[in-house]
């Protein structure tokens, strides 16, 4: 299979460096900048013989490469600074976003789609406005990266084995994202069994604010390894057809009393992209962030006037 992945920066190359060393699917690696997608492919082939994997990444400037792109990654934008919120990315990320939906109508109208650049669920929304792709085909990237960071801090603070914590994040990926403590488990035990109501509150806390945590610290630029990490389990999951139940943000047709919108929500990720929204029994405070979050996104929607 062949990744077109659109953006050569910090999560576009990690993405494709995650892809071929996993022997997942050929990539290529696309950006405006002349020379950039060139030479990170390059070196990641010379890692190859080192490394030990079978798949090619390339790069290239020129947007008639994207044709045959069985999955196109979107990582093209710009990041937030210390202090900016994901939003405040949006007017410019949307123009960015909206010329490179227009390469993959002319060149890989065929692909799936995996949008990363933020905004993410309203850049969702607008790019599947322009490339018209089967709704089903066409997806964000936000809350496998939230769920990863909630489970990530309750290992951390329970003392257990990462791969035992399982933990949810629903929402549009942003400041009011819908972290599900009742769902979060370690192999089966409910966490609301194993740490204080307080403690948990606190974990949420942090998770919500993960993203501007790592902006702090790094000061230019967002994260790239968790991202990435994220975005090549979703690539996986289409390639080999996993079914994997994943928090991505998926077009809403009546789904948790949302309709019309792309917002986090837990989906069953296949060849054919999103095979199913599973509804999850939420109760109702859950259920009233969950749309009180996706009426955020909304509103970013109607700001940037897209259509449906
Ligand atoms: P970066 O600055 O390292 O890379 C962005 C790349 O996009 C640059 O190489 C730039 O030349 C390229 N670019 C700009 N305009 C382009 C165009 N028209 N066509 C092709 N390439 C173009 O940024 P990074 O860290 O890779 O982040 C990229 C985006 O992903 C940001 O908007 C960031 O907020 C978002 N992001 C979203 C996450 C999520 O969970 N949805 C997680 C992490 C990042
Ligand atoms: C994050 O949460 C930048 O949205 C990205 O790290």
């Amino acid at each position: 299979m062949k990744v077109a992945i659109i953006g050569a920066g910090f999560v576009g190359a990690t993405t494709a460096q995650r892809i071929v060393e996993r022997n997942l699917a050929d990539v290529v690696l696309y950006d405006i900048v002349e020379g950039l997608p060139q030479g990170k492919a390059l070196d990641m082939m010379e890692s190859a013989p080192i490394w030990g994997f079978e798949s090619s990444v390339s790069g290239t400037n020129d947007p008639e490469d994207l044709a045959g792109a069985d999955i196109a990654v979107i990582t093209s934008g710009i990041v937030r600074q210390p202090g900016m919120s994901r939003d405040d990315l949006l007017e410019r990320n949307a123009a960015i976003v909206a010329s490179v939906a227009d390469h993959l109508l002319e060149h890989a109208p065929q692909a799936i789609i995996i949008v990363v650049t933020n905004p993410v669920d309203v850049l969702t929304h607008l790019t599947a406005a322009k490339v018209g792709t089967p709704k089903e085909r066409i997806l964000g990237m936000g809350g496998i990266l939230d769920s990863g960071r909630f489970r990530y801090f309750l290992a951390t603070e329970l003392g257990v084995a990462q791969a035992d914590v399982d933990a949810m994040v629903l929402g549009g990926h942003g400041d009011d994202m819908v972290p599900l403590p009742r769902f979060a488990t370690v192999n089966g035990v409910s966490i609301e069994a194993l740490l204080p109501k307080e403690r948990i509150q606190k974990l949420v806390e942090r998770t919500r604010s993960g993203g501007a945590e790592i902006v702090g610290y790094l000061k230019k630029g967002s994260a790239y390894y968790a991202p990435s990490a994220a975005v090549a389990q979703m690539v996986e999951s289409i390639v080999r057809d996993q079914k994997r139940l994943l928090p991505c943000s998926a077009w809403c047709s009546g789904q948790y009393g949302i309709t019309g919108q792309f917002v986090g929500v837990p989906v069953v990720l296949g060849r054919r992209g999103v095979e199913k929204i599973v509804e999850l029994p939420l109760n109702a405070d859950e259920m009233r962030e969950l749309q009180t979050s996706s009426a955020r996104v909304a509103a970013r929607v109607a700001r940037l006037r897209i259509g449906g």
